[in-house]
């Protein structure tokens, strides 16, 4: 009887919760369908002026980032409702202003706020390589998120981010902006950030809609020159350049940017393969696309379309929503309807994408949501932001040389000189995209001098001289710094670009170390005193002379506010230096571009001796300077025991991998264990290895630890030449390493039918 009843009562409860779960989707539906509603009743009464308006997104008045069309009609538009979002436009206050004016529209449609919150908003953090460096995916969610607290209690909406363009060639300034050169840790970024800037939930306060860009394959314009054309197989395209694009899009990214290049002569901008058939067909994107700025107009440029008119007809058909800043649809949309050119539904597309997304974030039930000054106030002077930018910085910290174990540096020492045109700067630090806060100064960015300052004690004194500029060739300071070396036990230098050499429209051929620092450095190793140098850059720089003779060199790119008190945490081992590259770097420009995951050939070099084989030079080695995933600790690892739970698997299988890593030195610390596969033979060739997993693992001194990994068929699947997602039977070699090319334990196993 009594387990009758528990049976009956246990039915009850179940069919309860089934109650609950389908009235808790019938609610989403409905809210689901109320939105979709709600876009259908406002699109019904929109005049045609109106929804052409909703395509239509200006510059505000300060703050470019391409070139400006003046119109001191702005406001007169937007009270007209000719005007869907403004970019460039930040603070409660003037955000405040527009929406106000908005608000006086025949309909209400709240105007969107964009902005480029690429790394940071007033707090800022690392360049986004820099924290791709990391591999902390948890701390670049975290990071991405503090920028969405900051900007959207700032009246943004959107953020022009992230950028998921695979990066291969450091001649391109922009590849401070991506994740590096790898599909899948690039994809594993995407998701992180995109997740972060959203948050839980768009219609959250606190949550900005993120922006995936630049769509597609902007990062292999040819010659690292930015804005470049692309010409690409669909092989490599649909393999390396579109995977983060996808993670985004499972990450729920509410929309996607288009790019300035042509991609194999077609301009993204107007491309329907890119737009219509991949994004918005194939992959089911609900969101909306923003052409980047004028790259709409820019097609008559391209060459591919005659006058804005032809502009405006490629862009809206292959899928482009928004018009950034060319105008081209706000002056041609209604002629193209007129000439039957254009179907209404196609505007009407564009339009509900964009609305849904307004409802979505909210701002139809309160346009103020994001203008509230208390909130801004509070937002922007928030401690544990500060906290998380600091964490992030000392992440992001490459070490790549420590001879003789001269970092971390005691805390004891009497005398250190802190030498450089890098050491005193202050906005420097903050890198490429930092963001001008309305009312913000440069205060509150911890320079290195202060951020050494703040850690040594006042036992300790710290001598300074500049010894000479980033640029030129002025050696006339050299005196100085060797005189503050000789006086010191140990010597900083702190060197390495201007922070505006890389990022848009940076392109450089000579991406060396600039000016005569490399000199001064001579200069200072021959007092004999030991030189720790720290590189600030934005892209993966040639410093051979500095790699080769250095006894320690940290690589601390822009690690943004908080990047003097990160790098004195790194020099005196308060943190332990973790990360590891996520691009490669090469010995000399002549070597770009260079990537681990390239093809065998017919011919693989394998040594530097190797003349008749390809991958190899005369003049060079065939090895980068520094491989992809290679980074120093303070510590020692060691790998052993690698075990897999089977030899062979079938594609519904999964094979489990394990492996014992040691901590074998003296300090804690992290390590990225990265997995790598190559498969042996396939349909088409295949690289020689491609990351597939990846563990980032803390230790004790001391301490050992088993890692896990899992291989199922979608690590091993690729696109075979009819462009289909395929694992193929055979054998696949797996590969442990402390980057690519420190493999540390290697296996195989085979795929079978
Ligand atoms: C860049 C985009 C950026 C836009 C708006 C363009 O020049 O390519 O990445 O989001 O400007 O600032």
């Amino acid at each position: 009887m009594k387990s009758n009843s528990y049976t009956i009562k246990k039915a009850i409860y179940s069919i309860g919760i089934l109650l609950q779960i389908l009235s808790i989707n019938q609610q989403a539906q409905a809210q689901h369908k109320t939105i979709d509603q709600k876009v259908n009743a406002v699109l019904k009464q929109m005049t045609l002026v109106e929804k052409i308006g909703q395509l239509n997104q200006y510059n505000d008045d300060w703050q470019a980032t391409g070139p400006v069309t003046l119109d001191s009609t702005k406001a007169e538009q937007v009270r007209n409702g000719m005007i869907g979002s403004l970019l460039n436009c930040v603070g409660t206050k003037r955000t405040r202003k527009w929406q106000e004016i908005a608000m006086q529209s025949r309909l209400k449609i709240p105007l969107l706020f964009g902005q480029d919150v690429v790394h940071g908003y007033k707090t800022t953090f690392p360049i986004p390589l820099a924290e791709a460096c990391s591999w902390d995916l948890p701390a670049m969610e975290s990071a991405a998120r503090v920028a969405a607290v900051e900007a959207s209690a700032s009246g943004i909406h959107w953020t022009f981010a992230p950028m998921v363009d695979i990066a291969r060639d450091p001649r391109w300034g922009r590849v401070m902006e991506g994740a590096g050169e790898d599909p899948y840790l690039g994809s594993k970024i995407a998701y992180a950030r995109v997740k972060g800037f959203q948050g839980k939930n768009l219609g959250d306060t606190n949550a900005v809609m993120a922006c995936a860009k630049h769509f597609a394959a902007y990062g292999a314009a040819i010659g690292g020159r930015d804005y470049n054309s692309v010409d690409m197989s669909d092989r490599l395209l649909w393999e390396v350049y579109l995977p983060p694009f996808k993670a985004a899009l499972d990450a729920g990214a509410a929309t996607f940017m288009n790019s300035f290049n042509d991609l194999n002569g077609i301009p993204a901008t107007g491309n329907r393969y890119l737009q219509r058939e991949i994004l918005k067909g194939k992959w089911g994107f609900k969101g909306f696309v923003v052409s980047d700025w004028g790259s709409i107009g820019e097609m008559i440029n391209h060459g591919n379309v005659k006058n804005e008119y032809e502009a405006a007809l490629s862009a809206i058909t292959a899928g482009s929503d928004m018009d950034m800043e060319s105008r081209c649809y706000k002056n041609n949309l209604t002629q193209l309807l007129a000439d039957n050119k254009i179907n209404i539904s196609l505007i009407d597309d564009a339009v509900k994408r964009i609305l849904k997304k307004k409802f979505e974030m909210g701002l139809f039930e309160d346009p103020f949501k994001f203008c509230n000054a208390q909130r801004e106030e509070a937002a922007l002077n928030n401690t544990t932001h500060t906290a998380n930018a600091r964490a992030m910085a000392a992440k992001s910290i490459v070490l790549l040389k420590n001879e003789n174990q001269l970092l971390p540096l005691s805390k004891n020492l009497k005398k250190i000189a802190f030498i450089g045109p890098l050491a005193k700067a202050v906005k420097q630090n903050k890198g490429f995209w930092d963001v001008e806060v309305p009312g913000v100064d440069s205060t509150f960015i911890v320079s290195q001098w202060q951020g050494l300052q703040n850690k040594v004690g006042i036992n300790t004194q710290l001598l300074y001289a500049k010894g000479c500029d980033i640029e030129g060739d002025d050696k006339s300071g050299f005196d100085e710094a060797i005189a503050m070396a000789n006086q010191a036990e140990v010597v900083i230098l702190s060197i390495g670009e201007r922070r505006d050499m890389s990022g848009e429209a940076k392109s450089r051929s000579n991406i060396g170390i600039p000016g005569v620092q490399e000199e001064l450095l001579e200069a200072l190793l021959a007092t004999g005193k030991p030189v720790v140098v720290l590189i600030n850059a934005g892209r993966p720089l040639v410093f051979n002379y500095t790699a080769d003779h250095a006894p320690a060199i940290l690589y601390t790119w822009w690690l943004g506010s908080e990047a003097g008190n990160a790098i004195a945490d790194v020099l005196f081992g308060d943190y332990n230096p973790a990360a590891k590259l996520a691009m490669s770097f090469p010995r000399t420009v002549g070597q770009i571009p260079i990537y681990y995951s390239h093809f065998n050939t017919g011919r693989p070099a394998t040594n530097d001796n190797d003349r008749f084989y390809n991958s190899s030079y005369n003049d060079l080695s065939i090895y980068p300077k520094y491989a992809f995933g290679y980074g120093l600790s303070y510590t020692s690892f060691e790998y052993s025991g690698l075990t897999l739970n089977k030899k062979k698997m079938k594609a519904t299988e999964t094979i489990q991998v394990s492996l014992t890593v040691s901590n074998t030195g003296q300090y804690d610390g992290e390590e990225i264990i990265q997995l790598y596969l190559h498969d042996k033979v396939g349909s088409l060739a295949r690289p020689v290895k491609e990351l597939k997993d990846f563990a980032k693992v803390f230790l004790k001194a001391g301490e050992k630890k088993t890692i896990q990994f899992f291989i199922n068929q979608d690590k091993l699947s690729f696109y075979n030449q009819l462009l289909q997602r395929v694992a193929e039977p055979g054998e696949f070699e797996l590969m442990i390493g402390a980057s690519a090319e420190d493999i540390k334990l290697k296996d195989s196993f085979e795929l079978i039918k």
